[in-house]
């Protein structure tokens, strides 16, 4: 189990907007300036806080971590952010999109969420979970390279696309479909890596973490690491 409430300093050190997720979430119909948007599991707000900027849409985020809210109203004061979880969205047709990036493997129950977020959205609303695909967490690079005791963990952790549609199409989500974003850049410091950024790395033993990290410094000498960084965007929408 991450802690969020510990880890929020140095996730908002480390944690870009990837800017192809952003663009996907931004070419939906249903973000326009005046839309309600609203992104759970916000974490320090980059991304709701960019659709604000960028759309001018209503914006809402909530999150149970309550020192990843402090980061994002840091951030901005035109996004109302509130503590909460996913599981326990209480609105009734009030977003035109709900979306989370990076959430889904943390919650309880991504059925329950499914269910309050389609009570939550209009009639034509959307709903795009932002996740890792099996095949994504197997490619990972570097961390599946560097780091291959994490590909077992978060197979584990993360609930596959399939399981997801599933639970979508039982709540009565329709048009259900996925695409997959990528970015590549290179990578000339661990920092990120020394900090423990990609919460699988807590997830296996101080052995493998040490070595993986021993491996990448040596590699990091010889010049930059390739970072492929991807996402699977899954959207519903509610008729
Ligand atoms: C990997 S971070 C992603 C944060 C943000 N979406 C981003 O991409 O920068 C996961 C976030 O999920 C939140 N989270 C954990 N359990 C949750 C739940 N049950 N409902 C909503 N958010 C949850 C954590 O507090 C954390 O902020």
């Amino acid at each position: 189990m991450i802690d969020y409430d510990e880890i929020a300093s140095n996730y908002s050190k480390h944690r870009d907007i990837h800017p192809k997720v952003l663009e996907g979430l931004i070419s939906s119909e249903n973000i326009k300036k005046g839309s309600n948007v609203l992104e759970v599991g916000c974490g320090t707000g980059n991304y709701i806080t960019a659709i604000c900027q960028t759309v001018g849409a209503s914006s809402y985020g909530i999150d149970p971590s309550e020192e990843m809210l402090k980061k994002a109203r840091a951030r901005t004061g035109e996004v109302l952010f509130k503590k909460e979880k996913a599981e326990n969205l209480d609105f009734e047709d009030c977003f035109d999109l709900i979306f989370s990036v990076d959430v889904i493997h943390h919650l309880d129950s991504p059925s329950q969420y499914f269910e309050k977020a389609y009570e939550s959205l209009n009639k034509d609303g959307k709903i795009c979970t932002v996740t890792d695909s099996e095949w994504i967490i197997e490619n990972r690079e570097p961390l599946s390279k560097y780091f291959p005791e994490t590909i077992e963990a978060d197979l584990e952790r993360y609930p596959k696309i399939d399981e997801l549609k599933t639970c979508m199409a039982e709540v009565g989500f329709t048009e259900i479909q996925g695409n997959v974003v990528e970015q590549t850049k290179q990578i000339t410091d661990l920092q990120a890596y020394r900090e423990k950024t990609f919460s699988v790395l807590h997830l296996i033993t101080d052995e493998a973490y040490e070595e993986g990290i021993t491996r990448m410094k040596k590699d990091l000498m010889k010049g930059p690491i390739r970072r492929i960084s991807r996402y699977f965007l899954l959207w519903g929408t509610k008729k």
